[in-house]
């Protein structure tokens, strides 16, 4: 399969994937997802890697939604398997031990909107609009969105949002929650690289193990949360980063990391 609709950029610790498909806004089709899905298990394996962005290509969208043309045509069993491939997309890229960002640069709309649900959190342009449309087509959310806009931003901001399909813009989404920081568009991949870049000097396996500590515990109970916590911060005393951040705040000089 010839990629040409997601492009992976790997620069030093960090990857950039983009969704690069313009004729369509970046919707998701198919083939866009199965390439997303392979982009993002090929990143899932790397041990040098730190910090991911997600983003779309151009100025107009981030990801206009899942491609209406190729749903137009599908009986129920074809959407149950497009939608357990969105699902599954979108469960590789939230499982990705590192952190991701994403970077949306226009319309994240539906299955863009669930994209980016999916990262550990979100950055805007200005220009950037987010919304869960799909009951205007008839449909609900396919792809995560009814369970990971509800956990982000609550039942009732969900329900507004995904019964009436309003599409929000990006102060507005920042109000809610749903991003955390609005910029103009020429500085969002450099804002996002930016965090990426402060957390790229932090130990690596306490962000691995912190993300996953959060990630496992915030559907739990917190006692069952806390003892999750427990156990990763125990973990990490018998790591080489623990030994050489400790001992490297003591002798007051930056800490050197190896990632062990
Ligand atoms: C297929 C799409 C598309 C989409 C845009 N295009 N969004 N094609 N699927 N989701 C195409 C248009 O058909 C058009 O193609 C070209 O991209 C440019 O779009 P325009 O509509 O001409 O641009 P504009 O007038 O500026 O409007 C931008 C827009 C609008 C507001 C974003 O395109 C729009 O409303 N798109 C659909 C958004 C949506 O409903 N998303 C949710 C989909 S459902 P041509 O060939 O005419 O140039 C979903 C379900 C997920 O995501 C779960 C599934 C299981």
């Amino acid at each position: 399969m010839a990629e040409v609709n997601v492009r992976v950029q790997v620069e030093g610790p960090f990857a950039t994937v983009m969704v690069d498909r313009p004729k369509s806004l970046n919707a998701l089709d198919s083939r866009t997802l199965q390439e997303l899905e392979k982009a993002a298990a090929g990143l899932a394996g790397r041990e040098d890697l730190r910090g991911v962005i997600v983003t779309g290509a151009g100025e107009k969208a981030f990801v206009a939604g899942a491609d209406i043309a190729e749903m137009m045509e599908m009986d129920a069993d074809r959407a149950r398997h497009f939608g357990a491939l969105g699902q599954r997309v979108m469960d590789v890229i939230a499982a990705l031990p590192v952190p991701v960002v994403a970077a949306v640069n226009g319309f994240a709309l539906g299955g863009g909107c669930e994209l980016a649900l999916a990262c550990d959190f979100i950055y805007a342009s200005e220009n950037a609009r987010f919304g869960l449309p799909e009951v205007s087509l008839g449909v609900v959310p396919g792809f995560g969105g009814t369970q990971r806009l509800t956990r982000l931003v609550g039942r009732a901001r969900a329900k507004e949002l995904i019964f009436t399909g309003d599409v929000i813009d990006a102060a507005k989404a920042k109000e809610i929650g749903l991003v955390l920081e609005v910029v103009p568009l020429p500085q969002l991949l450099g804002q996002a690289r930016s965090a990426l870049e402060r957390i790229g000097k932090k130990g690596p396996l306490a962000i691995r193990r912190a993300k996953e500590a959060i990630d496992r515990g915030a559907d739990l109970e917190l006692a069952d949360g806390l003892t999750i916590e427990r156990k990763v911060f125990a973990d990490l005393f018998d790591s080489a980063d623990r030994r050489e951040g400790m001992k490297a705040f003591l002798e007051k000089r930056p800490p050197v990391f190896t990632g062990r």
